[in-house]
């Protein structure tokens, strides 16, 4: 029997990587596309997956076979605390017509979501695993999100106790890659950074990195993350989620990463950081050891080499990148 894999978001960061890796890695190899595949790439002009008769159609039109959801209203601190039951209700919306679609269709038979590492709770003891998701409320800031995608985790252990679905969901880290959003005011930092480094380069003025750049983050390469999304799909079949990270080991500070860019965007003049803006969480590390005892050993991409792939994207792109308003 073929199999289609229908890739809701198939339009954003993470969905365009997977389509990049599915095109680039060897045919049948373990994240390569295998013969019999047939992978659909959704943007929401096909259909907006907030409403119910839109979902039918697109699961009617491609009979997928499996599913990986990555659609979702996604946003930075400002917008997420601002639009607070926007976040919450239409992705609410999006992935209760996703789980229940896939549900009722006679030919899906897997169906992988994607929370983050958002969802955990604000008071939690560290490193963040599997297993603490509901222990606590999340962080004010991410409120509408959090709860959303954490009722994913219900949803699917529901829809197996009454249904017996084999739905399942993946955990990713902070992403970054080709393709993300680049808007200087509703970015993530790596991509925010990147932009802010290229105009001080290209209007010949300082670079400035917000707070002391002593935070530490974990971040996944979305290349990487592709892969394992691919490898999900393929070898994992259980409902518990699973964190897709590199290693606690991993973490980068903010200053490794503004040095990073400087050198991949090849900035020679004045950078600083203002000390007198809010630095965060000084961490939140992830274990990321249910994922290699389950992968069996997994090749991580060198941050610098990652980096380099994304500013150089982003330069060669520049007109058609999601960087918001232009100088
Ligand atoms: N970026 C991160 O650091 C990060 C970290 C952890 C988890 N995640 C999760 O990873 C997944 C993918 O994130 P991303 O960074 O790739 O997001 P993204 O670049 O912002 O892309 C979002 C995707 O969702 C689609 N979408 C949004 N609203 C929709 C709707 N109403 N109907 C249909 N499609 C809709 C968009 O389609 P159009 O562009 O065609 O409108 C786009 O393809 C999300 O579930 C997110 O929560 C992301």
């Amino acid at each position: 029997m073929s199999t289609v894999i229908l890739v809701t978001g198939g339009t954003g960061l993470v969905g365009k990587a997977i389509e990049y890796v599915i095109k680039t890695e060897p045919e049948n190899s373990r994240f390569g596309k295998k013969p019999d595949e047939t992978w659909v790439f959704a943007s929401s002009k096909e259909g907006d997956l907030r409403n119910p008769e839109q979902t039918r159609k697109l699961f009617e039109k491609y009979k997928p076979t499996h599913v990986i959801h990555l659609a979702a209203l996604v946003g930075g601190l400002f917008k997420n605390m601002k639009y607070k039951l926007t976040f919450l209700r239409d992705n609410i919306l999006i992935n209760d017509n996703i789980l229940h679609t896939s549900h009722l269709t006679p030919s899906t038979t897997k169906l992988i979501s994607c929370l983050s590492t958002c969802v955990f709770p604000d008071k939690v003891t560290y490193p963040l695993d599997e297993t603490k998701i509901h222990s606590g409320p999340p962080h004010e800031s991410n409120f509408g999100y959090a709860h959303a995608k954490r009722m994913v985790d219900v949803q699917n252990h529901a829809y197996k106790e009454e249904f017996g679905c084999n739905f399942t969901s993946a955990i990713p880290t902070n992403v970054f890659g080709p393709n993300d959003n680049f808007d200087l005011e509703d970015s993530h930092v790596i991509p925010g950074l990147i932009h802010k480094c290229y105009l001080a380069k290209k209007n010949n003025t300082p670079f400035v990195v917000s707070g002391t750049g002593k935070p530490l983050r974990q971040f996944i390469f979305s290349y990487d993350l592709a892969k394992l999304f691919i490898w999900m799909l393929r070898e994992y079949d259980d409902v518990e989620p699973v964190i897709l990270s590199a290693g606690e080991n991993e973490e980068v500070s903010i200053k490794e990463v503004a040095d990073a860019i400087v050198k991949a965007v090849g900035f020679q003049g004045a950078y600083s950081f203002d000390t007198t803006r809010a630095d965060g969480q000084f961490r939140k590390p992830a274990s990321n050891e249910k994922l290699l005892g389950l992968i069996g050993g997994f090749e991580f991409t060198p941050f610098d080499q990652a980096l380099d792939t994304t500013v150089k994207w982003f330069i060669e792109s520049y007109d058609n990148a999601r960087t918001g308003k232009k100088d």
